[in-house]
């Protein structure tokens, strides 16, 4: 899960190359590089260990004129330490061919060690060398290392070579090539791992998300596994890796680059806690049954039969996706409607269980998370439906799923992820709504009651944040502890689990979430004086048993932090309280997340942590 780049044309490659890094740092940022040629065949490598700023600097220390193509990388590690060595762009022996590549090549060992007994001096840990020599050999294989050759005959050479060392890797890999000796051509390849190509006039890009890019073009075209592309500044042909020419359509992006930028707020994730409310309202748009006519049924082509056949609902994704999809498992079985959740990473066995009844919902932001891409390819070899929960138009998940249901947050720049999340419930609570009408769950009545409470939900988001100063406070008393725990029950369970892992990802100290029933057969153990509880305890039908439940802790030193509404307030004894606009019990965790996202947000800048890039992260897991 690195972030790649590449530029061809008449613009400042360098800047282009490492601007785009800055916007793909989400997806890792332990080191990275950029190599450029220019008209001369001479090839100029930069590399560095750390962020793209450094990068930044020292491509401005040390300008290179005349670029007029090249490649860059983010890298988070996966073969070999963080380290300038290890740092994508990797070179061939002759220092000639540059590769950048994001995912992971399996047989490299392998690969590594014929080519090490056939001379070749590798100087990085990492599996993406190999790919750098192996395209040595084969462009040694097509005799062109005299600097004599024909120019006409280069570019076909290097897409031979190229053809031929992407048919020897084995692994996922999104990759893209320069060959000093062949400037007007950037090669770009990808399996398992995504990679966009972008359409300019007189220039191309390359990369492996649309943000590096969207400043300059909003013409797209998504490579899908199998396919490769020869970028030159004027056109791009794409082809199929066994070297069969391949029509595609460009898609134009709707999202503008500004989108991405910070508004005016200190990080991305705080800008984006502050986008929720329009972040459901456009996921929401257009779309309720009964209030807005059958948009969302024609847009997924999930008819009302289909969704009345449905035997049972298996939710699978990752991270906060995953917390998601517990709350879509409270509601649907709340309507009656079998449901199950799983983490993708351990759906293996339960694959096997999927059948033609199954409609498998998997939930992703990015549409490209390894595990969860993995999972659905086990459900539908199994028989089963996809629905995809998405983010991400053109995503890999969007092209492997049979029905697609778009979530429209804008893009999530923030390693943690908020609005994404609420955009994702918002799709859930559509989706509920629609299969408990087309069940009889809902009489058409009790429907439109749920389509107008869906619809007073960001409103109500906008109120709830009117609350940020309280909770600032209160993460600020908390600040320096370094235990935090967290407890709800039924639809909030999955809250107090996703306020648990907001804390430990931009923070770094220990939390955990509890299904507050549970904490008296173990966890309770754990408490002491003055640790941090925080309790999500609005109306709802397990109110009394929480209260009960935040006795107990409070009975063994807990200092509680209450989440609730109005009327639960008079239920719950806390030391503090954050006061939430009240709402139907259902709907209740579209608003219960957004204090544990800033309370984790305020401990985290009280701590000073880099909250939109913490360590060890990366937005978008691409590895299994
Ligand atoms: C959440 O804050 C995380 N960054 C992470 O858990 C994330 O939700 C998970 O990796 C899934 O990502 P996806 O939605 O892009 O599939």
């Amino acid at each position: 899960m690195c972030g790649i780049t590449g530029y061809i044309g008449d613009n400042k490659t360098t800047d282009i190359l490492v601007d785009g890094l800055k916007r793909l740092e989400y997806r890792g940022y332990d080191s990275c590089g950029i190599a450029v040629v220019d008209g001369k065949n001479s090839l100029y490598l930069k590399r560095v260990s750390g962020r793209v700023d450094a990068l930044d600097k020292l491509v401005t220390a040390e300008p290179v004129k005349g670029a007029q193509a090249g490649v860059g990388h983010t890298r988070w590690a996966t073969h070999g330490a963080p380290s300038e060595d290890n740092a994508h762009p990797h070179t061939d022996c002759t220092g000639q061919v540059v590769v950048v590549h994001n995912g992971i090549i399996e047989n490299y060992l392998d690969l590594k060690e014929k080519l090490q007994a056939g001379g070749h001096k590798f100087k990085s840990e990492t599996d993406t060398e190999v790919i750098a020599h192996l395209m040595e050999e084969k462009l040694k294989s097509l005799h062109v290392q005299e600097k004599s050759a024909r120019a006409e005959m280069i570019e076909p050479v290097f897409f031979e070579a190229f053809r031929r060392t992407v048919a020897d890797l084995k692994g996922s890999f999104a990759l893209s090539m320069v060959w000093s000796r062949c400037p007007a051509m950037l090669l770009a390849a990808r399996m398992h791992s995504p990679l966009v190509v972008g359409l300019g006039k007189g220039e191309n890009f390359i990369a492996s998300d649309v943000s590096a890019f969207l400043k300059y073009t909003k013409r797209v075209v998504f490579l899908n596994d199998g396919e490769m592309a020869a970028v030159k500044k004027d056109g791009i042909d794409f082809y199929t890796f066994a070297g069969k020419k391949t029509a595609k359509e460009s898609v134009t992006i709707q999202w503008d680059s500004t989108m991405a930028e910070k508004g005016g707020y200190k990080h991305f994730m705080l800008k984006e806690i502050h986008e929720q409310a329009e972040a459901v309202e456009n996921t929401l748009r257009g779309r309720l049954l009964p209030l807005g006519g059958n948009l969302l049924e024609t847009e997924m082509g999930l008819t009302a039969a289909t969704m009345k056949g449905v035997s049972a609902l298996q939710f699978i994704a990752c991270g906060t996706a995953y917390h998601a999809c517990l709350v879509g498992r409270v509601l649907f079985e709340n309507f009656g409607i079998p449901a199950h959740a799983d983490v993708a990473s351990e759906f293996t066995d339960r694959a096997k269980l999927m059948n033609k009844g199954t409609l498998v919902v998997a939930i992703s932001q990015s549409g490209e998370t390894a595990d969860t891409l993995f999972a659905v390819r086990e459900a539908k070899a199994a028989g089963a439906k996809v629905l995809a929960i998405t983010n991400t138009v053109g995503s890999t998940l969007t092209r492997e799923a049979d029905h697609v249901l778009y979530t429209h947050c804008g893009p999530e720049i923030g390693v943690a992820s908020t609005k994404a999340f609420l955009g994702q419930l918002a799709a859930i609570y559509l989706l509920a709504g629609h299969f408990a009408a087309a069940r009889g769950a809902l009489s058409s009545a009790e429907a439109r009651r749920y389509a107008e409470e869906l619809l007073k939900i960001p409103r109500l988001i906008e109120e709830t944040l009117e609350k940020e100063t309280e909770i600032a406070k209160a993460a600020e008393a908390f600040a320096a502890s370094e235990h935090f725990l967290f407890i709800s029950r039924h639809i909030n369970y999955p809250i107090a689990l996703e306020g648990a892992l907001k804390i430990k990802e931009i923070s770094y100290v220990h939390a955990e979430g509890y299904a507050a029933g549970e904490m008296k057969h173990g966890p309770i153990a754990i408490i002491y004086k003055g640790m941090p509880l925080l309790a999500v305890a609005p109306t709802g039908r397990t109110l009394e048993l929480m209260a009960g439940n935040i006795e107990e802790a409070k009975a063994r030193g807990a200092d509680v932090v209450a989440i609730v509404d109005a009327a639960s307030k008079k239920t719950i004894k806390a030391s503090r309280y954050i006061i939430l606009p009240e709402t139907g019990e259902l709907f209740t965790p579209m608003l219960t997340v957004i204090p544990l996202q800033l309370f984790a947000y305020y401990v985290a800048l009280a701590k000073k942590c880099d909250i939109d890039k913490p360590r060890n992260l990366a937005k978008s897991v691409t590895v299994r």
